[in-house]
């Protein structure tokens, strides 16, 4: 009799392994291995991959393209994340921690989806829970399908009767499949139940949302096996004390990543913030030390957000380098910029540095107002409060251009900012910029520095 075998998965990637080991030899995670059971062969493919359809080679020049045809969600916020709305056959993964408004935005989307036939499937919550929801949010979608259940083949066989045009699991952690023993929510389960889920949506043109929980680390649990196998990765975020919401788009095989899609949390669900420009900003009375408005570009839509950095007198050995929205190490290296480039020496001091609001700038367009704030709070000198900046600083001290100058300076000059100090290279070239705004030009870190 054959034994039966059983493998060691690692819960990070999903590598397997024949043998437990302290480290996965894939991703090189520690001590992430769990056993479970061999990846289950679909039924008819035990012997390969044959027979089933014929495939052959075409020409590239010889296929059609066809227009991709895409069914608005209702939330023009979420289509603008989804790059214009839902495509049939698609799968989108949403990630976000607990209560930020996942389940929320499903229900919202479902009930102003009229005319579609929408199935909700959830594993977290009972019929009644969602009834609730429903009522207060206030939405009438009586139509809509659902359905408690966990185990995917009978999610499947019911999705299969109901044909759905658009199916909404909540949660992938919670589903299993009875093909495997191991528990809802491993990685040989997500896998399985998502590849399951993931086939039914492109042979029957399904739109599927998936959704997912996020780790401590930020990451969608059971992180990258997931995350390759849909057509669309959305996270939610937002600041813990902040009513704003930010869906971004981080992978999408129909539209743009990066961008933004903004939503404020009220007593009646998500409403959507259709100009967002400006809700980052705190608005301080008069000018405070520490404190620098940038225009950050995330996707397609200039924002303004304010960067305040707090440096102070370090008793530690190694000064503390906090950074909660730009990058840490990217911190380190902008102070060693300004040490070498600006003459300014912060060895002895703990730095911090925020962006209001909740939103993560990821974008090096943040480096001159991570510096400036940095420097304006080590002198107390606040900065005007009318000045806007933006650019990105290089290891030779040289301001760098970045992309979407001119729509950063309209948009600066629409919220009353009156001064500006951008890298030369997006200085409009006739020299005159949007009406009310001065703008100061600089190619060196010094030079702005200098102006300052
Ligand atoms: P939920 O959608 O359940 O979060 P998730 O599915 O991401 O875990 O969001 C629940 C939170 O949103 C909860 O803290 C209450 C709040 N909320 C409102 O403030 N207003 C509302 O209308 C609703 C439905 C929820
Ligand atoms: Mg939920």
């Amino acid at each position: 009799m054959a034994r039966s075998k059983s493998v060691f998965v690692c819960d990070q990637c999903g590598a397997q392994q024949p043998k437990w080991a302290g480290q996965c030899a894939d991703c090189g995670a520690w001590n992430s291995l769990t056993e479970g059971a061999p990846a289950a062969v679909p039924k008819g493919r035990e012997g390969g991959y044959t027979g089933g359809t014929e495939s052959r080679v075409r020409r590239l020049a010889d296929i059609e393209p066809g227009q991709t045809p895409r069914a608005p969600t209702g939330l023009a916020e979420l289509d603008r994340v989804l790059g214009g709305g839902l495509v049939p056959g698609s799968v989108v993964l949403i990630g976000g921690d607990p209560g930020i408004g996942k389940s929320t935005i499903l229900l919202q989307m479902l009930a102003a989806l009229d005319g579609v036939r929408g199935l909700y499937v959830t594993g977290e919550e009972s019929l009644e829970q969602v009834h609730l929801r429903a009522q207060r949010l206030g939405v009438a979608a009586g139509e809509l399908g659902l359905l408690a259940e966990t185990c995917v083949e009978r999610v499947l066989s019911l999705a299969q009767s109901e044909n759905p045009q658009l199916m909404v699991i909540d949660s992938i952690q919670t589903i299993f499949s009875q093909a495997l023993t191991s528990a809802p929510g491993s990685v040989s389960q997500l896998r399985e139940s998502a590849a399951m889920l993931v086939r039914f949506a492109k042979s029957t043109g399904t739109a599927l949302i998936l959704v997912g929980h996020v780790t401590k680390e930020g990451v969608i649990a059971g992180p990258r096996v997931l995350e390759h196998m849909v057509d669309t990765v959305l996270y939610f975020e937002a600041e813990a004390s902040s009513r704003f919401r930010v869906i971004r788009a981080v992978k999408n095989r129909f539209g743009a990543v990066n961008e933004l899609g903004v939503f404020a949390m009220t007593d009646g669900g998500l409403k959507e913030v259709a100009n967002p420009s400006a809700i980052f900003l705190s608005r301080h009375d008069e000018a405070v030390a520490g404190s620098v408005i940038m225009v950050t570009r995330e996707g397609s839509r200039p924002m303004l957000v304010e960067v305040q950095a707090l440096v102070d007198e370090s008793h530690l050995h190694n000064p503390r380098r906090v950074a909660l929205g730009p990058e840490g190490n990217r911190l380190a290296m902008l102070l060693a910029v300004l040490h070498r480039h600006g003459g300014v020496a912060l060895t002895d001091q703990d730095v911090f540095v925020n962006v209001v609001g909740g939103i993560r700038v990821s974008e090096p367009a943040a480096d001159l107002a991570v510096v400036l704030a940095a420097l304006s709070s080590f002198r107390d000198r606040p900065l005007p409060r009318e000045l806007v900046v933006f650019g990105e600083i290089g290891l030779a001290g040289e301001i760098r251009p970045v992309p979407g100058g001119e729509d950063r300076l309209r948009e600066a000059a629409k919220h009353g900012f009156k001064r500006a100090i951008v890298p030369a290279a997006n200085a409009p070239k006739s020299g005159r910029g949007p009406e009310g705004l001065q703008i100061t030009a600089v190619r060196r870190l010094s030079e702005a520095l200098d102006h300052l």
